[in-house]
């Protein structure tokens, strides 16, 4: 087994070099998060969440590691990322749950892909596509059960459940799940939480007798896997704690919950100088340097996906000490203030991830969430995969 700063010293392939920055994804770390979550939910299966590219950390790579892991799902928003994966060749159960009338449903039954169905306009769409293609459908009624959202409200589920019972018995559907989305599982004394659950109950209960058995019954995100055992049911959607970030950081860090951090981000100094007392940084001057103070240039900016409110607190670090930006945040760089007035271009900085700053430190220097900070990281940044063998 490799330590955390092998798989890390291994991520700057000359690509990576050649770029100056990097978001090293350790894939070790992902498949031990998810034993771990399959820990915390013992009794139910495991639906990786995988959607927005792995929450930035890359569709395919988290999809394979997240079955090596032994996720029997793996779940996303568009059918289109659900289709990137079956042509990547990942096999097992996937399902997709957003879409808006006129997406390719026969794509999706041709690669063998669950649907969710909330509402009459998508069960007959999908109906429509399983006649196209002679392929019939495996289906996720979704009940909104209070996030107003996706899913069927209260008055409109019978008239869903009963289209649904009609297609399943002319052969052309089967309901293989039941499910629903929390709105506030992070906060557990939410009075939404428990509101949720007895409307889900409700709503598995007219199912069920209306002569429907579904395979699966799923409501419960990281959050609720990891506070509301009752929520589990035969099936758990996993996202932000398998990337190795807490859901309720102010309730419990992701080490306590025995998670590791995914993506590391992480560049290399293109110039360093010192700048004297009373000198401005960056756009603006937000920053002032109060005495002799060495910078460095970092080739990250918000076209990377850094957020402009990252302004002056954003931590980074570099040669054992951890410091913040110098000022704003440009398209393509940013300033950031050096303890080590030897440091030089070509020295790494972290900006988040393993042996830095924690991306939930980013999010509260930017009044954001730990999923916006590794979500948002573009296209620009290679991701280097390491840590592939386990
Ligand atoms: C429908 C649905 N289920 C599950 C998840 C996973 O949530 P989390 O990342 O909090 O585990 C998400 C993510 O937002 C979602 O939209």
């Amino acid at each position: 087994m490799t330590t955390a700063s092998e798989r890390m010293a291994a991520a700057w392939t000359r690509a990576a070099i050649a770029r100056g920055a990097v978001a090293a994804i350790d894939l070790d770390a992902y498949r031990s998060n998810i034993e771990r979550c399959r820990e915390l939910a013992p009794d139910s299966a495991m639906m990786a969440v995988v959607k927005a590219d792995a929450y930035g950390h890359g569709l395919v790579q988290c999809g394979r590691a997240a079955r090596e892991a032994g996720a029997e799902w793996l779940g996303v928003a568009l059918l289109e990322e659900a289709i990137r994966l079956r042509d990547a060749g990942v096999d097992g159960r996937i399902l997709a749950w957003l879409a808006t009338p006129g997406a390719d449903f026969a794509e999706c039954l041709s690669r063998d892909i669950d649907l969710s169905i909330s509402t009459l306009w998508a069960l007959d769409e999908v109906t429509a596509a399983v006649r196209e293609t002679g392929t019939p459908a495996r289906i996720h009624l979704k009940a909104d059960t209070g996030l107003s959202r996706s899913g069927a409200n209260a008055e409109d589920w019978p008239a869903l459940v009963e289209a649904a019972r009609a297609a399943e018995g002319a052969g052309t559907i089967t309901v293989v799940g039941l499910w629903s989305h929390f709105a506030a599982a992070d906060e557990p004394g939410h009075l939404s939480v428990a509101r949720q659950q007895l409307a889900f109950d409700e709503a598995v209960r007219h199912v069920e007798a209306a002569g429907i058995t579904p395979e699966v019954v799923h409501m419960a995100n990281s959050a609720a896997m990891i506070e509301l055992p009752e929520s589990h049911h035969n099936l758990v959607r996993v996202g932000i704690a398998s990337y190795g970030l807490s859901p309720q950081v102010a309730r419990v860090s992701a080490a306590e919950l025995g998670l590791r951090p995914v993506m590391s981000l992480r560049a290399r100094l293109a110039s360093t100088k010192t700048i004297p007392a009373g000198t401005g940084a960056s756009y603006g001057w937000d920053y002032m340097a109060t005495s002799d103070t060495t910078v460095g240039l970092v080739p990250l900016g918000y076209a990377d996906g850094l957020p402009r409110s990252a302004v002056n607190t954003g931590p980074v670090y570099s040669a054992g000490s951890t410091t913040h930006l110098a000022g704003r945040v440009c398209m393509d760089q940013i300033v950031v203030e050096l303890a080590d007035s030897s440091a030089q271009a070509g020295d790494e900085v972290v900006l988040f991830g393993a042996e830095g700053p924690s991306a939930d430190e980013w999010a509260k220097a930017c009044g954001t969430i730990n999923y916006e900070i590794v979500s948002r990281i573009g296209p620009r940044v290679p991701r280097v995969y390491v840590g592939e063998s386990s």
